[in-house]
């Protein structure tokens, strides 16, 4: 791969071997190597339009364990805020020989439009555009679920929540789906579920006692209201009731459900605290692979 925008029509071998390159990450990490040599003179740009705590530290950290050097582009203090075009700033960039963009924007579609624009021998990894891609939380997802459930043609996960402005549900589902999981199951309220068609291979849920039943994972999502208008929230303690989770309600899924979010979490929103910090979660566990997928994803990119 010379990009990473999405996981969409990524064939399963490629997504199996950015999981084991990320195993063996976890595995060198694990035998006491802090830093590996693989990516050393290169250089990775973090560009980060919207707000982010675990991706940008994480591929920052992915990156200098791979021997790159990382710059971390201060929008606030950037030519950005004096009006320069995204494309300019781009080019700017890159007329200092990176090797590496990691871009997140509110716009789907950005990363590709990056692609198009970068001079030759730059790559471009998405770390979330719009309510389009997630591709390394996708794979951090996939990775944690396959640790604890290998056999994915008997799994079934569920996902809930503001499935509609979700990048993480679309790229969970195009890596799940790759990987062969046997039933994919979305739950929200109607005005936060696409439509059908935008999800063929789902079976789509507004009541989610019935979606979690049965379930081995459960993917909770986050209330995205910085993308709703102030007549689209949903009443907080109404929102819970119908769709948090709790102990109840995770007491309906399989026996050992893993309790999964991307984060940040809305504690008392859409997952109780005790859920959230009980034994069958791996929010995590998610974080600390997150640095794994991403070095392996730098590697795939950047590695000669
Ligand atoms: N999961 C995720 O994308 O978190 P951040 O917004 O903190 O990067």
């Amino acid at each position: 791969l010379r990009h990473l925008t999405s996981l969409e029509h990524l064939p399963r071998a490629t997504i199996e071997r950015l999981l084991d390159r990320a195993e063996a990450m976890r595995d060198a990490c694990a035998h006491g190597t802090r830093k590996l040599d693989l990516l050393t003179g290169r250089t990775v740009l973090n560009l980060f339009f919207e707000p982010s705590t675990r991706t940008r530290t994480s591929f920052e950290l992915a990156a200098r364990r791979l021997g790159a050097d990382v710059i971390n582009f201060d929008l606030g203090l950037s030519s950005t805020s004096k009006g320069e075009a995204m494309f300019d700033t781009l080019h700017t960039l890159e007329a200092m020989h990176l090797d590496a963009i990691i871009v997140r924007h509110k716009v789907s579609g950005t990363p590709d439009e990056l692609v198009r624009h970068a001079m030759s021998g730059v790559s471009v990894i998405n770390a979330g555009d719009g309510n389009r891609a997630h591709p390394t939380q996708g794979l951090l997802d996939a990775l944690t679920i396959r640790q604890h459930r290998p056999d994915f043609h008997q799994l079934v996960v569920t996902i809930c929540g503001d499935v509609k402005h979700s990048r993480v549900a679309r790229s969970d589902v195009h890596a799940l789906s790759a990987l062969g999981a046997k039933e994919i199951r979305l739950c929200a309220p109607s005005g936060l579920m696409p439509a059908q068609t935008d999800f063929p291979h789902c079976r789509l849920f507004d009541n989610f006692d019935s979606a979690i039943e049965g379930a081995d994972a459960v993917i909770m999502l986050r209330l995205q209201k910085e993308r709703m208008t102030a007549t689209d929230l949903p009443d907080e303690a109404a929102y819970f009731q119908h769709y948090g989770l709790d102990k109840r309600r995770l007491a309906l899924a399989a026996k050992g459900c893993l309790v999964m979010h991307p984060g940040p979490i809305n504690r008392g929103i859409e997952i109780a605290s005790d859920v959230a910090d009980g034994a069958q979660s791996r929010i995590l566990e998610q974080v600390g692979n997150g640095v794994f997928v991403r070095m392996a994803v730098l590697n795939e990119v950047l590695g000669r």
